[in-house]
């Protein structure tokens, strides 16, 4: 599925793009610095989960990867985590400059929408699309978790805020991706609830087990500098509830997000990421 996604990448990530060049230049910079490309792959299997082909997805599925690419440029910048390494590479702000880095992020936040709604034919599934794409990465989604996320570094967040931190920093751009592979699957009303389902549990397991990597992992394996969620005094799953408390829990969304794919005619590539999610080591 990998090299399918790096295809769709190659064709929908501003072809012959009539921009400034050093603006063009981070933008690929950081799309192309690696990165395991796991929502796009979402997008494909939920697709295939339906029975589908998956090439009328595979703009949607660049699309992903475009928000959360831009999610981490601005992560990065000084005003928010301050790191200098990301996916193996000096941050796109140490590579270019901050005001660079800044827009870089914006064009491929608004790339990602037009990359949709020009390529997807079907114009329903193209606004279904493009609706869970505003949704997981906006307001009540990525930024709002982001804005909770850099909140919480002043105070001690509870369980309950600290779920609704990872629920919408990461968990709700991750459930959007899965939502829309099954909107260009075709999925029924109730085949999209449970994929949401599935993607809510999956989604938050992936933040617990970052939280878990950036205490237990190093920047060779990561590609990212580890022990920063300490340094900058943020409350994360491990801290709560020790590693193994963490770890276990992160499981147990696992085998829920598992127990949601029955009503899915085809759903083997979702189950091999979602024992990903919590096996990974980067
Ligand atoms: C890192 O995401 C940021 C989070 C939302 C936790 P990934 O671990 O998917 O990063 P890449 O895309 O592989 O670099
Ligand atoms: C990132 O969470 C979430 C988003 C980028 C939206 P983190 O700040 O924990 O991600 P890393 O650890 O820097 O990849
Ligand atoms: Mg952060
Ligand atoms: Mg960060
Ligand atoms: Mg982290």
């Amino acid at each position: 599925m990998s090299p399918m996604v790096e295809q769709a990448l190659k064709r929908f990530a501003w072809p012959h793009a009539k921009a400034p060049s050093r603006l063009v230049q981070a933008m690929n910079y950081s799309l192309n610095a690696g990165g395991k490309r796991l929502r796009p792959m979402l997008v494909l299997a939920a697709c295939e989960a339906l029975g589908a082909d998956t090439e009328p997805a595979m703009p949607v599925a660049a699309a992903f990867e475009m928000i959360h690419t831009y999610s981490l440029i601005h992560d990065d910048l000084p005003a928010m985590d301050n790191d200098d390494l990301r996916r193996g590479q000096p941050t796109c702000h140490k590579a270019f400059d901050e005001a660079t880095a800044i827009l870089a992020g914006d064009a491929m936040s608004t790339y990602a929408f037009e990359a949709v709604l020009a390529n997807v034919a079907d114009p329903a599934k193209a606004i279904g699309c493009a609706r869970e794409l505003a949704r997981g990465a906006g307001l009540e989604g990525m930024v709002g978790g982001q804005m909770a996320d850099l909140e919480g570094e002043k105070k001690q967040p509870t369980l309950d805020e600290l779920r609704y931190i990872h629920e919408h920093k990461t968990g709700a751009l991750i459930t959007a991706a899965v939502v829309a592979g099954g909107i260009m699957g075709g999925a029924n009303r109730a085949q999209q609830q449970a994929l949401r389902g599935y993607g809510h549990d999956i989604g938050l397991a992936f933040q617990v087990v970052d939280d878990i990597l950036d205490q237990t992992s190093t920047a060779e394996q990561l590609g990212k500098s580890p022990g920063k969620d300490l340094a900058a005094n943020k409350i994360t799953y491990p801290r709560l509830m020790g590693l193994e408390g963490a770890t276990k829990h992160a499981q147990q969304l696992i085998d829920s997000a598992l127990g949601k794919l029955d009503a899915l005619p085809a759903p083997q590539a979702l189950v091999t990421i979602a024992e990903y999610f919590v096996a990974r080591t980067h």
